[in-house]
């Protein structure tokens, strides 16, 4: 099957053009220039209507909450709202019950997500078994790096600095990211800083971070060599001075304005989602967290473009620097890539309605924001998985 997108712009991180993209089998055969002969036949055309075509958005955390907690959200309908949401690989964190901690779960899991033909869902491990805080009950670090590139203990901090010690000996030696929940938020990026300078090769991802404090601390941390890269989530650089219950909480405009500078000044790698979805009763009885992935590109969009901020950064930090920190060969609109493509009108202007997310849960602080920034169609492997509204899974 091959299909032209035509009339497009194409944004990436490398970039803007005006240009034509025909993908075949699963990549992007060709990206033309402008005016360029397309030289083949095709099965299909897009006409973009001049809106703007980037790679498909690269999540490095959300919540799926299946096995075990298919009230909240379920992998069907969560990979439902990651392809709406424009998102065409979706890391799930471990925080399942059982939490996945063996490589019979983390493949089982991972394969069922993936049979569902949507958006591609890498299962994270945990670091320790059933979050344990002992350095005996590390997971199968070697057998599971045979399946999943990424390990978190995320929803739980990792207390013990021994198990940090041994999770970062295990990335050293398998190339595998550990990714860290962090509180107290400064003081434990601080003490894993610590720990990484005596583990050359390690890699540490610091997930959701909200504070300059600890963003200034991985700015040092960057500056001394060390393989360190951190997210935000939508939330914490759209709003701050909120209530409503998040972990980490909502921060100052001081500590948000922080966040804005870093994304703009390359110190923050990576846009993730932190996709947590709860249902009603479940907030009511405090459980934090945030329903994301329909609003997630739209929330960047809108706080990033206030201040200032390209398309191409932006699709940086949510495709092409997540892709790389995970090692895969994505993030780019380039000939060979794997067609993971995302159409979006950044101009429309359009009201959150969390009744209208086809995400099981509906927990947002920000129903009725007015947004700026729209997904309209997402491509995953070729295959144009949704479209305005409507949803086509692949044949897996
Ligand atoms: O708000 C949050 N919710 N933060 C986390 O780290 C965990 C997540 C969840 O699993 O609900």
């Amino acid at each position: 099957m091959k299909i032209l997108f035509k009339n497009v712009t194409i944004v990436d991180g490398t970039g803007v053009r005006k240009g034509k993209v025909m993908t075949e089998d699963g990549k992007i055969r060709k990206v033309y220039k402008e005016r360029g002969r397309v030289q083949t036949g095709y099965d299909k055309a897009v006409d973009g209507g001049g809106k703007v075509l980037m790679p498909g958005f690269i999540d490095m955390h959300c919540h799926l909450r299946d096995p075990g907690l298919t009230q909240k959200e379920d992998l069907n309908t969560g990979l439902h709202a990651a392809a709406k949401g424009g998102f065409t690989t979706v890391c799930a964190m471990a925080n399942t019950k059982p939490v996945m901690d063996n490589v019979e779960a983390v493949a089982a899991n991972q394969n069922r997500g993936n049979a569902l033909g949507l958006s591609e869902m890498i299962q994270v491990s945990a670091v320790t078994e059933n979050f344990s805080d002992t350095v005996l009950d590390m997971v199968d670090f070697d057998g599971l790096s045979k399946v999943t590139p990424i390990f978190s203990n995320d929803g739980h901090n990792v207390d013990n600095p021994e198990v940090m010690v041994e999770a970062l000996k295990a990335s050293a030696r398998l190339g595998i990211v550990i990714a860290t929940h962090n509180e107290p938020e400064t003081e434990t990026v601080v003490r894993d800083i610590g720990l990484l300078k005596d583990i050359p090769g390690a890699k540490l991802h610091i997930c959701h971070i909200s504070k300059k404090a600890t963003l200034d601390a991985i700015v040092d941390a960057k500056k001394q060599g060390l393989d360190i890269t951190c997210e935000v989530t939508p939330h914490h650089v759209y709003a701050s001075g909120l209530g409503y219950r998040v972990h980490p909480p909502f921060r100052s405009w001081a500590d948000r304005k922080a966040l804005l500078e870093g994304a703009l000044s390359g110190a923050i790698d990576c846009c993730g989602t932190d996709h947590a979805p709860h249902t009603d009763e479940d907030k009511l009885k405090g459980s934090p967290g945030i329903n994301n992935f329909e609003t997630a590109f739209a929330m960047y969009h809108t706080a990033f473009d206030a201040v200032g901020m390209d398309l191409v950064r932006l699709s940086q930090m949510m495709s092409q620097t997540p892709a790389n920190r995970l090692g895969l060969k994505n993030g780019l609109i380039k000939d060979q890539y794997p067609a993971d493509l995302v159409l979006v009108d950044p101009d429309a202007e359009w009201q959150v309605d969390s009744r209208k997310f086809v995400s099981k849960s509906h927990n947002t602080p920000f129903d009725a924001k007015w947004l700026k920034g729209e997904v309209l169609l997402t491509m995953k492997g070729g295959h144009i998985i949704y479209d305005h509204g409507s949803f086509s899974p692949r044949s897996v």
